[in-house]
Protein backbone atom coordinates (compact mmCIF):
# COMPACT_ATOMS: atom_id res chain seq x y z
CA UNK A 1 0.00 0.00 0.00
CA UNK A 2 1.22 3.69 -1.27
CA UNK A 3 0.80 6.46 1.60
CA UNK A 4 -2.62 7.76 -0.14
CA UNK A 5 -3.94 4.34 -0.06
CA UNK A 6 -3.10 4.21 3.31
CA UNK A 7 -4.17 7.48 4.30
CA UNK A 8 -7.55 6.31 2.77
CA UNK A 9 -7.78 3.76 5.18
CA UNK A 10 -7.06 5.58 7.67
CA UNK A 11 -9.70 7.76 6.76
CA UNK A 12 -12.32 4.74 6.45
CA UNK A 13 -10.98 3.61 9.87
CA UNK A 14 -11.38 7.11 12.24
CA UNK A 15 -14.86 7.69 10.79
CA UNK A 16 -15.97 4.32 12.03
CA UNK A 17 -14.30 5.01 15.03
CA UNK A 18 -15.99 8.35 15.56
CA UNK A 19 -19.34 7.50 13.85
CA UNK A 20 -22.50 7.93 16.38
CA UNK A 21 -19.87 9.16 19.00
CA UNK A 22 -20.48 12.62 20.48
CA UNK A 23 -17.49 12.94 23.33
CA UNK A 24 -14.47 14.88 21.36
CA UNK A 25 -11.94 13.42 23.66
CA UNK A 26 -12.81 10.02 23.13
CA UNK A 27 -13.11 10.93 19.09
CA UNK A 28 -9.56 12.86 19.42
CA UNK A 29 -7.92 9.88 21.23
CA UNK A 30 -8.83 7.47 18.54
CA UNK A 31 -7.73 9.36 15.61
CA UNK A 32 -4.23 10.24 17.57
CA UNK A 33 -3.79 6.61 18.37
CA UNK A 34 -5.00 5.29 14.65
CA UNK A 35 -2.74 7.39 12.72
CA UNK A 36 0.36 7.31 15.24
CA UNK A 37 0.56 3.25 14.83
CA UNK A 38 -0.42 3.33 11.10
CA UNK A 39 3.06 5.19 10.54
CA UNK A 40 5.04 4.74 13.40
CA UNK A 41 5.13 8.81 13.83
CA UNK A 42 7.51 10.13 16.60
CA UNK A 43 4.49 12.20 18.11
CA UNK A 44 0.85 12.58 16.82
CA UNK A 45 -1.50 14.84 18.49
CA UNK A 46 -4.63 17.60 18.88
CA UNK A 47 -3.86 21.00 20.18
CA UNK A 48 -7.50 22.57 20.83
CA UNK A 49 -8.14 26.44 20.46
CA UNK A 50 -9.08 28.21 23.86
CA UNK A 51 -9.33 31.63 23.64
CA UNK A 52 -5.97 33.41 22.07
CA UNK A 53 -4.33 29.85 23.18
CA UNK A 54 -4.07 26.55 21.66
CA UNK A 55 -3.86 24.06 24.34
CA UNK A 56 -2.50 20.36 24.48
CA UNK A 57 -5.77 17.44 23.79
CA UNK A 58 -5.40 13.75 23.56
CA UNK A 59 -2.00 12.62 22.01
CA UNK A 60 0.46 9.50 21.16
CA UNK A 61 4.19 10.34 22.26
CA UNK A 62 6.16 11.78 25.33
CA UNK A 63 4.80 14.87 27.41
CA UNK A 64 4.34 17.87 25.31
CA UNK A 65 4.07 21.43 26.02
CA UNK A 66 0.48 22.42 26.86
CA UNK A 67 -0.25 25.87 25.53
CA UNK A 68 1.02 27.93 22.38
CA UNK A 69 0.13 31.05 21.72
CA UNK A 70 -1.96 32.05 18.16
CA UNK A 71 1.24 33.01 15.67
CA UNK A 72 3.81 30.61 17.61
CA UNK A 73 5.73 28.12 16.76
CA UNK A 74 4.37 25.53 13.57
CA UNK A 75 0.88 25.18 15.34
CA UNK A 76 0.18 28.24 16.04
CA UNK A 77 1.33 29.80 12.47
CA UNK A 78 -1.11 27.06 10.88
CA UNK A 79 -3.77 28.45 13.17
CA UNK A 80 -2.66 32.17 12.05
CA UNK A 81 -2.47 30.99 8.51
CA UNK A 82 -5.92 28.89 8.67
CA UNK A 83 -3.54 25.89 6.62
CA UNK A 84 -1.74 23.43 6.65
CA UNK A 85 2.29 23.89 7.65
CA UNK A 86 5.18 21.07 6.57
CA UNK A 87 8.35 21.95 8.25
CA UNK A 88 11.06 19.65 6.17
CA UNK A 89 13.73 20.84 9.28
CA UNK A 90 12.06 22.33 12.30
CA UNK A 91 15.53 23.59 13.24
CA UNK A 92 15.03 26.16 10.36
CA UNK A 93 11.73 26.97 11.17
CA UNK A 94 11.87 29.99 12.94
CA UNK A 95 9.64 30.41 16.25
CA UNK A 96 9.43 26.39 15.88
CA UNK A 97 9.08 25.09 19.61
CA UNK A 98 10.94 22.08 20.41
CA UNK A 99 8.95 20.21 22.88
CA UNK A 100 11.53 17.14 21.88
CA UNK A 101 14.94 17.42 20.67
CA UNK A 102 13.88 14.34 18.61
CA UNK A 103 11.59 15.99 16.41
CA UNK A 104 13.22 16.72 12.88
CA UNK A 105 10.60 17.77 10.96
CA UNK A 106 6.64 18.03 11.28
CA UNK A 107 3.13 18.42 9.62
CA UNK A 108 0.48 20.36 10.71
CA UNK A 109 -3.04 20.50 9.56
CA UNK A 110 -5.72 22.85 11.16
CA UNK A 111 -9.23 21.92 12.04
CA UNK A 112 -11.42 23.68 10.53
CA UNK A 113 -15.03 24.24 10.42
CA UNK A 114 -17.12 27.06 8.49
CA UNK A 115 -13.77 29.29 8.25
CA UNK A 116 -13.07 28.85 12.08
CA UNK A 117 -10.05 26.82 13.54
CA UNK A 118 -11.25 24.59 16.22
CA UNK A 119 -7.66 23.22 17.02
CA UNK A 120 -4.80 21.42 14.67
CA UNK A 121 -3.72 17.93 14.09
CA UNK A 122 0.28 18.27 15.02
CA UNK A 123 2.37 15.45 13.55
CA UNK A 124 5.89 15.07 14.27
CA UNK A 125 9.21 12.56 13.11
CA UNK A 126 12.71 11.84 14.40
CA UNK A 127 13.61 12.24 10.41
CA UNK A 128 14.29 15.21 8.29
CA UNK A 129 11.51 15.88 5.45
CA UNK A 130 9.71 13.26 6.68
CA UNK A 131 5.97 14.61 5.19
CA UNK A 132 5.26 16.44 2.12
CA UNK A 133 2.21 17.33 -0.62
CA UNK A 134 1.07 13.73 0.09
CA UNK A 135 0.65 13.61 3.96
CA UNK A 136 -0.86 17.05 3.83
CA UNK A 137 -3.27 15.92 1.03
CA UNK A 138 -3.96 12.32 2.51
CA UNK A 139 -4.49 14.20 6.30
CA UNK A 140 -6.75 16.82 4.68
CA UNK A 141 -10.37 14.56 4.56
CA UNK A 142 -9.31 13.56 8.17
CA UNK A 143 -8.79 16.84 9.90
CA UNK A 144 -11.79 17.39 7.97
CA UNK A 145 -14.18 14.40 9.18
CA UNK A 146 -12.77 15.32 13.17
CA UNK A 147 -13.56 19.07 13.25
CA UNK A 148 -17.20 17.84 12.03
CA UNK A 149 -17.11 15.25 15.00
CA UNK A 150 -16.03 17.79 17.35
CA UNK A 151 -17.25 21.13 15.90
N1 LIG B 1 6.65 21.81 17.52
C1 LIG B 1 5.34 22.38 17.76
C2 LIG B 1 4.95 22.31 19.21
C3 LIG B 1 4.20 21.08 19.57
S1 LIG B 1 5.17 19.71 19.71
O1 LIG B 1 5.88 19.44 18.47
C4 LIG B 1 4.30 18.39 20.17
C5 LIG B 1 5.30 23.83 17.29
O2 LIG B 1 6.33 24.40 16.93
O3 LIG B 1 4.21 24.40 17.28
Amino acid sequence: MNKSERYALLLQQIRSLTEGEGDVTANLANAASALHEAFGFWWTGFYLVRGEQLVLGPFQGLVACTRIPYGKGVCGTAWQRRETVVVPDVEAFPGHIACSSASRSEIVVPLMQGGDVLGVLDIDSRELAAFDAEDAAGLAPIAALLAEAIG
